[in-house]
């Protein structure tokens, strides 16, 4: 993907604040601090167009970035994150849940999973709630610099076993080092064209 144009359009507290539907939707997904933020920013080349942080709970809004003028890119707020306020945690569900079940041009969401921590009791509801709404789910296992090769295969082996997804659907990701930004380019492409989104320019 030639990425022309990548703009933060708006952020939005719940469904009925979302911008017009002009355009489909591609979300990311995951555990607070797992790294959505950052791969967007890897996957636009733009450093720092999304805000990342190290203080886990940054994102609690939808935040809707136009890329190309043509689709809309979603950073949802994570989830588990244990020390956001109360209010925050309270708000997420009914957010994310509105969003997720209402959003019509919503075609894929990419779910992030961080690759040295088993899937959680809310990474598997996340999950359900994917699988409930009939949505087009493109996993990625994230920050595999901090694994060797040989953990890299066990720790994949094991994430698939508890969210019971094959391991080859997993695409693997390190923004640190730029690996998986291609795959996941094209799994994102592949969703947008079943989808019909004329005037895709092809891959770089
Ligand atoms: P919230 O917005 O709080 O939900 O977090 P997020 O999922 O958007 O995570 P973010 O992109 O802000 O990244 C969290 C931390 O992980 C930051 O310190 C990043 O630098 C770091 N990080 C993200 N991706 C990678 C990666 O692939 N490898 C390594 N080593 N660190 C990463
Ligand atoms: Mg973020």
């Amino acid at each position: 993907m030639i990425v022309k144009s990548a703009e933060f359009i708006t952020s939005a507290p719940d469904l009925k604040r979302c911008p017009p539907a002009q355009w489909p939707e591609v979300a990311f997904a995951g555990r607070s601090n797992v790294g959505k933020s950052s791969l967007i920013n890897c996957l636009l080349n733009r450093k720092g167009l999304v805000r990342t942080s190290s203080t886990p709970g940054r994102t609690q809004l939808l935040n809707f970035f136009a890329i190309n003028e043509l689709f809309y890119f979603v950073d949802l707020p994570g989830y588990g994150f244990a020390n956001a306020p109360k209010s925050v945690r309270k708000s997420w569900q009914p957010m994310i849940h509105g969003y997720l079940s209402g959003r019509k041009p919503l075609h894929a969401v990419v779910w992030l999973l961080d690759v040295r921590r088993d899937p959680t009791a809310e990474d598997l509801l996340f999950l359900d709630w994917l699988e409930e709404f009939g949505l087009a789910t493109i996993p990625v296992v994230t920050k595999i610099d901090k694994v060797s090769r040989n953990e890299l295969g066990k720790r994949l082996a094991i994430i698939a076993a508890k969210t019971g997804l094959d391991p080859e659907h997993f695409s693997t990701f390190s923004t640190l080092k730029g690996i998986g930004r291609e795959d996941v380019w094209e799994r994102i492409e592949d969703v947008l064209s079943e989808s019909s989104v004329e005037g895709l320019p092809a891959s770089d």
